[in-house]
């Protein structure tokens, strides 16, 4: 190009090539680009024309395009320096692993036998040789000593390898999630540091038993916290081998044995129900059916049926038992599938059942909160847990329609198909809550970060329970407007809702068979249940606890997905 351009004010140096359709913007870039001794035409904007620079506006391009150049040098310079460097850590690196493929470490048959124990289990041999296997749960390399932390299940050990056994092929190849076998010496953390358990293994001897895979296919690059949510659902089985899932899932464990302990305490005993069943519990449109040998069948909605049953032969009884539910519920307390925690007790009264319900809460969560290593799970995940305390307050139907209109706690207007109305600004058109209507999520979620604390809500309108549940007798306050009500209860907690569902039922087989028929079920299917009454009926009542929602209360977790181990929802059924 004999002549170059440069245009100040619509020129580019980053884009132009000096023409005069792409003129560049500076006289320095131009010269630092083509040298001295080019032809410039310079002009300030498209205004004017184009002209030559003048001696002094080329002196000073001249000393711009210098320290360009030697900008660019140095770049230049730092990048070869770089490239270098690189290659000498790369050849250093490939030396020393070629090197440690030669270091072969032997177990030292003259030190003691190393004892075999869990990392729980640790504390007891102190001081001594020990055998722990399990994965590499943190890894951090220094220059001649590797620190790890490796989890077995029971718990988490602070690992040092220094010396020989930190130089093998396998140390220096270590990667996270790889399971190992650690043998060394436990030693107390010099004061001042902390540890897990307050030890730390000195090894003498290790080896790894399952290599994780690094690079790209290395556990943190298949998953971490910024993962996505259904990247996480995929990657479950990955997802609890981290240290919040696991603790919610052995806080889990912890629970469910204190409430069978709290259960048995109270002379209830534990039967296990089948969940295939051919009678549904909470109406048909939730049941998930299936061809049994050419016969239609379904997954228990609830196991309640069959614990009435028992209390003939077995008094009063509870199940843990999973039950199923078809709905096409997307919230963050609706599983397809939870754990449900049913109990059913013989010759009680309504107040007995709330009183019962509050006892077993309350004397679960004094179990889990004097056991150390449970109470420290919910320290850890829930910190400002504070344990209910007794009564819980009581509200009946009416006086929560009653409350909820003082707070101004309104529901969606519904039409006759029962969908929310719209306005003619497009909005959903919100109407006060009056006797009949049910209390649906939003307003009951409401209700309980408004009054935060466990609120029992009793004896709601027939029209909203299930067949089975007895009626009330008339009781103050609730003889309004001819609506007839349930001796039913629903416990209400902070942050999740409705985490109980109980009632008495009907003992009287005449008006069982009228409830069937009411509901149009047909009673065939039910001889068994019915038969409950027709031999020696008794008062009784029971109750389910969804041990997800109760977990997600104590644990703080914002959805009960995080409270199950596969958890199970509507298009969700994997891994
Ligand atoms: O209120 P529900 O439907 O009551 C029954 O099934 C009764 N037959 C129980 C009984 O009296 N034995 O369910 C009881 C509890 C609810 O309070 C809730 O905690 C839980 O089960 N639950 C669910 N949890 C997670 N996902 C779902 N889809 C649930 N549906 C109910």
């Amino acid at each position: 190009m004999s002549t170059i351009y440069i245009d100040e004010a619509s020129g580019s140096d980053a884009t132009g090539s000096g023409s005069q359709e792409a003129p560049y913007a500076s006289l320095g870039f131009a010269v630092f680009t083509h040298g001295p001794t080019t032809s410039y035409q310079v002009r300030k904007d498209a205004t004017a024309t184009y002209d030559e620079p003048t001696q002094s506006s080329l002196k000073k391009a001249k000393k711009t395009a210098e320290g360009m150049e030697k900008k660019r040098k140095k770049q230049e310079e730092l990048a070869a320096k770089e490239t270098k460097e690189k290659g000498d850590e790369k050849e250093k690196r490939d030396k020393l692993l070629e090197d440690s493929k030669k270091i072969v470490l032997v177990e030292d048959e003259s030190l003691p036998k190393a004892i075999k124990s869990k990392i729980d289990q640790l504390e007891y041999f102190r001081e001594k040789r020990v055998r722990v296997f399990g994965w590499i749960h943190r890894l951090r390399q220094q220059k001649d000593i590797i620190f790890l932390v490796v989890r077995d299940g029971t718990g988490y050990l602070q690992v040092v390898l220094s010396g020989k056994v930190s130089q093998t092929y396998a140390a220096l190849t270590l990667t996270l999630e790889s399971s190992v076998e650690l043998i060394g010496t436990l030693q107390t953390v010099p004061e001042g540091k902390t540890a897990p358990g307050g030890h730390e293994l000195i090894v003498d001897y290790w080896q790894v038993l399952g290599a994780a895979p690094g690079a790209d296919d290395a556990f943190t690059n298949r998953l971490n916290e910024k993962s996505d949510p259904s990247i996480l659902a995929d990657l479950r089985h990955l997802v609890i081998r981290g240290e919040t899932a696991s603790s919610v899932l052995r806080l889990r464990a912890h629970l469910l044995t204190a409430f069978r302990k709290a259960l048995t305490s109270h002379s209830l005993i534990e039967v296990t129900p089948p969940c295939m069943v051919q009678t549904q519990v909470e109406g048909g449109a939730t049941l998930f059916k299936f061809d049994y040998y050419g016969q239609p069948a379904f997954l228990t909605q609830s196991s309640q049926l069959y614990l009435e049953t028992c209390l003939p032969s077995l008094g009063d009884v509870f199940c843990v038992q999973e039950s199923f539910r078809a709905e096409n519920s997307h919230t963050r307390r609706h599983l397809s599938e939870y754990t449900h925690l049913e109990a059913e007790l013989a010759f009680i009264t309504f107040e007995d059942l709330m009183n019962h319900i509050e006892a077993i809460i309350c004397e679960t969560v004094d179990q889990l909160l004097s056991n150390p290593a449970s109470a420290a799970l919910v320290q850890t995940l829930n910190p400002s847990f504070v344990a209910p305390s007794r009564p819980f307050v009581r509200m009946s139907y009416p006086g929560a329609i009653q409350w909820l209109n003082e707070h101004g706690i309104k529901r969606p207007e519904e039409d006759a198909e029962g969908n929310p109305v719209k306005g003619e600004d497009g909005q959903i058109v919100m109407v006060e809550h009056k006797l009949g209507d049910d209390i649906a999520e939003a307003a009951e979620r409401q209700m309980t970060d408004i009054i935060n604390k466990p609120v029992f809500l009793f004896g709601f309108p027939k029209e909203l329970k299930a067949f089975y549940m007895k009626r009330m007798p008339p009781r103050e306050g609730m003889d309004q407007e001819g609506m007839v009500y349930t001796e039913s209860c629903d416990l209400l907690m902070p942050n999740v809702g409705e985490i109980v569902g109980g009632s008495m039922r009907i003992a009287d087989q005449e008006e069982l068979l009228a409830a069937y028929k009411h509901e149009g079920i047909d009673p065939e299917p039910y001889y068994w249940f019915t038969d409950q009454r027709k031999y020696g009926t008794c008062e009784h009542g029971g109750y389910g606890l969804g041990v997800e929602r109760f977990l997600a209360w104590l644990a703080n977790r914002f959805t009960v997905r995080e409270c199950t181990l596969y958890p199970r929802w509507p298009g969700r059924a994997t891994p």
